[in-house]
């Protein structure tokens, strides 16, 4: 399987420092916020990675992570000249994934535990055309893309409900083959804007064809000042990276 790391965005929920600099570079622990994405997929035996960034510090990316050969990979980097969203960013990736090749795509800003091993290889062998997420029990699900589930499947997702129908969250950890890019096609901006990956995931889940894992040990979204606290903490505190 290949990677895909989604780095961009505009990073407003932490102003001022994302003025100067792209938020994945922040500091969570003693490394740069985008090193755990890519020592994640590392981790999970996937050698093939682009990471689809901004214009916005895309040199300090390349001097961090470089060729990838510091962690056995090899990375292919993307410039997304606007911030248009998750599903904009991904298309990116089309022609670096081929028709037969399956991936995982990670958002840069979350931070988690669990190891991705199982899962990818899970899915490796899972039917063509099916995608998967990966969903966290969280205290505050409105804040996320909040899933509706039916047995092994997601009916549907619903971004930022006001009354949400789980207390679960739609992490940035998906898996799809590059039928994907098909369903991207299909979507239109909403009202932030933005090509949403939770429009291209409910393309799935209404053909019943959204599956999901749980994560089992801790994850955050580190995109506001107290959740990259919270990540820096867990990080630092962590001799697993
Ligand atoms: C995005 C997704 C949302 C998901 C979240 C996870 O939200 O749209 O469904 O729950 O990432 O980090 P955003 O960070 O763009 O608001």
């Amino acid at each position: 399987m290949k990677g895909v790391i989604l780095a961009g965005g505009s990073g407003t929920r932490l102003r001022p420092m994302t003025k100067i600099i792209n938020k994945h570079l922040l500091p969570v622990g003693p490394f740069p916020m985008i090193h755990y994405a890519v020592s994640k997929m590392a981790a999970a035996g996937i050698k093939d990675i682009m990471l689809v960034t901004g214009k916005q510090s895309a040199g300090l990316f390349m001097e961090y992570i470089g060729s990838g050969s510091g962690w056995g990979v090899r990375l292919t980097y993307k410039i997304q000249e606007e911030a248009g969203g998750i599903a904009q960013a991904l298309e990116l990736a089309d022609g670096f994934i081929q028709p037969q090749d399956k991936f995982v795509v990670l958002l840069g800003d979350n931070l988690f535990e669990d190891g991705l091993e199982s899962a990818v290889r899970m899915f490796a062998e899972a039917e063509q055309g099916n995608a998967m997420v990966f969903l966290k029990k969280v205290a505050d699900p409105r804040r996320y893309g909040v899933p509706e589930m039916r047995g092994d499947r997601i009916a549907a997702i619903e971004e930022k409900p006001a009354y949400p129908k789980s207390d679960y969250c739609v992490t940035g950890i998906y898996m799809y083959d590059s039928n994907v890019f098909d369903k991207i096609q299909e979507i239109q901006a909403s009202e932030r804007g933005e090509l949403e990956i939770t429009d291209v995931n409910n393309r799935y889940a209404a053909q019943g064809m959204l599956t999901y894992r749980l994560l089992e040990g801790w994850w955050t979204d580190a995109g506001t000042h107290r959740s990259l606290l919270e990540a820096s903490i867990r990080l630092s505190a962590s001799d697993v990276l």
